[in-house]
């Protein structure tokens, strides 16, 4: 089988880091057409530099590095310093990009290719709020129906929220967006919060990463060190969540994963709920799947997966 093709529309954010990095490092299961940068966890000139740097630690500077949008659809941007650090990549110190960012804008990338490429055959990772493909589904209503899948990083529904009581990041900075989406009607799949916080990089994993001894098996492990503090003080949980690099190990591995294809809807009129997925995994409603909602990930297999590639690079 050729490698499925994908596009990685990405706020990095280390997780979104330990996500581009296994895509690059799996060059016979997905090829990489181009990486779209939104505004996220930290604003847009950081994303697409935070991109370009991880393309170049992985040692491909040839991957096309897109900026996109610069906030979310009809509100102000948050961000998520605390959690990632003022550049949003905090923890390694890696070396400012030489390769250049494309002159092309994400959301023209974004169309354009769904456009060139035959109906059914790339695929769409976002891993930050969805700000990007939402515009390109608005400007462009024909490549919905053009796309293979959207596998995104967002939601929750047992886990309920961490950015709010209720919401899950991604979904929370950019709710109309995300509702445009889960409306299009291309086959999506989701790994929330659910699956994500099963995905810890306990002391052992992360040791594992720093054993490779390479440039980048030590700069995931600086990075997850940083992000780990976060989640620690507030979960109490042992380790950092690897949220993002769900999204492309289910690509490789889909296996690995298993969830339920139920309805889910965004919540975009409530102050109190914003950004909440509501998910019906429990079939309550009549409404029609949308989604297929993850909610268990063989997290032993996830990091088995994770070092084995990211030893490559
Ligand atoms: C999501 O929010 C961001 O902080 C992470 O990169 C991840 O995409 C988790 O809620
Ligand atoms: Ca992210």
């Amino acid at each position: 089988m050729p490698p499925r093709k994908i596009i990685i529309d990405t706020d990095p954010g280390q997780d979104d880091a330990v996500a581009i990095l296994l895509a690059l490092a799996s060059p016979e299961d997905l090829e990489v057409l181009g990486i779209t940068a939104v505004a996220g966890n930290v604003p847009l000139p950081l994303t697409e530099k935070n991109a370009r740097i991880v393309c170049e630690l992985a040692g491909k500077p040839d991957t096309k590095v897109f900026a996109g949008c610069d906030a979310p659809i009809a509100r102000k941007l948050v961000t998520a310093e605390h959690v990632h650090g003022k550049t949003g990549l905090d923890g390694p110190s890696l070396p400012d990009p030489t390769m250049p960012l494309q002159d092309q804008h994400a959301v023209d990338f974004i169309i354009d290719t769904l456009r060139t490429e035959p109906a059914g055959t790339v695929t769409l990772c976002p891993l930050g709020p969805l700000t990007n493909i939402a515009v390109a589904l608005q400007r462009a209503p024909d490549i919905a129906n053009r796309i293979q899948e959207i596998v995104l990083m967002g939601g929750a529904y047992f886990e309920v929220g961490n950015i709010t009581p209720a919401a899950e990041f991604n979904i929370y900075v950019d709710p109309e967006a995300a509702k445009i989406v889960f409306a299009c009607g291309a086959p999506i799949t989701i790994m929330p919060l659910d699956v994500t916080h099963k995905a810890l990089v306990t002391e052992p994993r992360n040791n594992a990463f720093r054993a490779l001894g390479t440039p980048v098996g030590v700069a995931v492990a600086q990075m997850t060190d940083f992000f780990e503090r976060f989640d620690k003080e507030k979960y109490g949980s042992a380790g950092a969540p690897l949220h993002d690099p769900c999204v492309t190990a289910y690509l490789i591995r889909p296996d690995l994963f298993t969830g339920r294809h139920i309805n889910v809807e965004i919540e975009t009129g409530s102050d109190l709920t914003l950004g909440m997925t509501v998910a019906d995994w429990w079939g309550v409603t009549d409404r029609p799947a949308n989604a297929t909602f993850m909610g268990d990930i063989d997290s032993d297999g996830f990091f088995a997966l994770l070092t084995e590639r990211l030893a490559r690079l």
